[in-house]
């Protein structure tokens, strides 16, 4: 016997956002993930459904994000005899740099602090989603998990100790997401970084960081603009992308603020000062690769203010 159930969406994310490596990310409004969870008198958890992966993603409850962080979840709460079954509904690509396995460890959490009535406020889910994250990713950063669950663009200023900061979003930042169809782990796109970083590059790099919050503090977006850059990861995994250059100079010629790898990618973000150039920089971005014959997804979106939400 299962009750009649609850249906959870949980946000794609944009994380690093360039000279933001693991400490920056955002909340978008679409993609996403749906999850739908029902108590049952089981006893255990259960992924009675997973729809939109291809047969991909782990049907044991050990090895999905979702159900990893809930019994996470779960456990800490002394409710372990608990029997739910979820329903996964992938609605965006994994695989792709927009925080899919997040997205879902998020869904798993708040789906069941959803069905156990709200046992705790929705910022302190973050540990608990972080363990479902921290098994797909096989690292522990917050920046795809604490904007998918908490929505606008957050700000990790401590990923051991989850200290999270929200910083605010400029009315009319739009995205493009030009997703191109190869996959890229973000394991194994982690292992190929190098481990130090030159002092040079460093004073840049932080200098754009904190020009980038003070951008997004004051809606500045020329200083947003100048401080779109990336000189320690970009250089290296912007190889694996085809077309990497060829796609931001489309973007930056049309008009974007900026134009850099979601997360460990493929994906690729041209941020934009409204909806109309967003629209205009995805169909250049997506002009590239479409002319050198390679598939791909692109996504246009605003960023999503709540998160992860129940309804
Ligand atoms: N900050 C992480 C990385 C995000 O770039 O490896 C992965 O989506």
């Amino acid at each position: 016997m299962s009750t009649p159930g609850i249906k959870v969406f949980a946000p794609a994310s944009v994380s690093n956002l360039g000279c933001g490596f693991d400490i920056l990310g955002l909340a978008l409004e679409r993609p996403g993930d749906e999850i739908i969870a029902r108590m049952t008198d089981r006893k255990e958890l259960r992924i009675t459904e997973i729809t939109g992966d291809k047969g991909q993603l782990p049907r044991n409850i050990h090895e999905n994000t979702v159900t990893i962080a809930a019994a996470a979840l779960l456990k800490h709460l002394g409710e372990e005899g608990r029997g739910i079954d979820f329903e996964i509904h992938k609605r965006m690509p994994f695989a792709s740099g927009l925080g899919s396995s997040a997205a879902s460890a998020v869904a798993g959490v708040v789906a069941m602090n959803e069905l156990l009535r709200r046992p705790l406020e929705k910022r302190d889910l973050l540990p608990f989603a972080m363990q479902g994250e921290q098994h797909a990713s096989q690292a522990w950063h917050a920046d795809n998990v604490a904007p998918s669950l908490l929505g606008g663009i957050i700000l990790v200023r401590d990923n051991a100790s989850l200290d999270i900061h929200r910083i605010p979003a400029p009315r009319g930042l739009y995205l493009a997401i030009l997703h191109p169809h190869i996959l890229i782990q973000t394991a194994d796109s982690r292992k190929r970084l190098p481990k130090n970083v030159a002092l040079s590059d460093l004073v840049t790099q932080t200098g754009n960081l904190g020009g980038l919050i003070q951008g997004l503090y004051q809606s500045d977006f020329k200083l947003i603009s100048r401080c779109l850059q990336d000189v320690v990861i970009e250089p290296h995994r912007s190889k694996d992308i085809p077309y990497y250059t060829e796609i931001r100079e489309a973007a930056l010629g049309t008009g974007a603020l900026g134009c850099l790898i979601s997360g460990s990618g493929p994906s690729m973000f041209a941020l934009c000062d409204n909806s109309l150039l967003a629209e205009a920089c995805g169909i250049a971005m997506k002009s590239v690769l479409k002319k050198h014959q390679l598939r791909c997804d692109l996504y246009i979106s605003g960023i999503h203010a709540e998160g992860a939400m129940k309804y």
